[in-house]
């Protein structure tokens, strides 16, 4: 289980289209899942089972974090979609996301499902991380518990069924509800979501934009996120890849200062016998909390290929 994979953008894949599978091969995501909840009829949802485990095995996924996202725990199919998924493909699978976890109970099930699975198949215990979305004000209430559950390695937040589970005025995923004109609406969830995945050293990552053609609004709600602090978005159709991406690496700018500081600090310590303390560079005094913060930048434009 590897809890620091790359994840600026996460490609949701309905799990019932081998058209939309075989296009996802060629997108430049960090990571894809292919679903088996929303996006996927009841009466499809055994036949995608059993496409995933073709799409996974088959492989040409060029290096990109593989999930499958199964169905919630209050529905007849998720022992299932496990089984399946794990038992035909497990070796070729990085995690399972599980939608509407609204307790750590969700989360300790899915763990101890996939070690019973990967014994009797001889994979690698505890290899598959989950990702549990947080949809709904249950989840939101337990999320410090369901962070640190086994094998979880992000949290995501799940906006558009969240926003239904608080009766929120608004049917614009990250639009403000008509007539709240006193600041973000999804300011405390984001920051409740941040301030639990960080504190359980996971990641954080935010839900989807649905009006896919508009990219300008994508940005919009995609850079609060991103400047909050989340590690990454979903996308659902090509056309937002690219603003994703860009929104969840660091500019330029901020890349290189980073780097600099870092440059610049080791210099200092390294001059002063390993001695640490305050330096300046050029105007700036930068100490150990900016070394912190500029490996942040660092680290994540260094993920991202800077
Ligand atoms: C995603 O699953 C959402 O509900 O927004
Ligand atoms: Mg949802």
């Amino acid at each position: 289980m590897d809890g620091r994979r790359a994840r600026r953008s996460c490609l949701a894949v309905p799990g019932s289209s081998a058209k939309m599978i075989d296009k996802a091969r060629g997108l430049a995501v960090d990571q894809f899942f292919l679903d088996l909840e929303d996006a996927v009829a009841p009466l499809a949802k055994a036949e995608a089972r059993e496409r995933i485990v073709g799409a996974l095995t088959e492989g040409g996924w060029d290096g990109k974090v593989r999930s499958v996202r199964v169905n919630a725990l209050d529905t007849e199919w998720t022992y299932r979609d496990v089984v399946t998924v794990v038992e035909g493909a497990g070796a070729d699978l990085d995690t399972i996301i599980l939608p509407k976890v609204s307790t750590p109970d969700h989360v300790r099930w899915l763990d101890l499902t996939l070690t019973q699975i990967e014994r009797a198949m001889g994979l690698e215990v505890g290899r598959i991380g989950i990702e549990p979305q947080i949809e709904d004000a249950r989840g939101l209430v337990e999320i410090d518990a369901i962070a640190r559950a086994p094998r979880v390695e992000a949290l995501i937040y799940g906006p558009a069924d969240f926003m239904a589970s608080v009766n929120m005025r608004s049917l614009v995923v990250g639009h403000q509800p008509p007539g709240y004109d006193v600041g973000d609406a999804y300011h405390y969830t984001l920051f409740r979501i941040l301030t639990a995945a960080r504190a359980a050293d996971v990641q954080a990552i935010d839900g989807p934009y649905l009006q896919i053609k508009d990219v300008d609004g994508l940005r919009e709600v995609g850079g609060r996120s991103a400047a909050l602090g989340f590690d990454g978005k979903w996308v659902l159709h090509p056309a937002q890849v690219d603003a994703v991406n860009e929104l969840f690496s660091p500019r330029q700018a901020d890349y290189d200062h980073a780097e600099n500081i870092l440059d610049a600090y080791e210099w200092h310590t390294s001059a002063a016998g390993g001695a640490r303390g305050a330096a300046m560079l050029g105007d700036e005094m930068i100490d150990e909390a900016s070394r912190k913060m500029a490996l942040v930048i660092a680290g994540k434009g260094r993920a991202a290929g800077m």
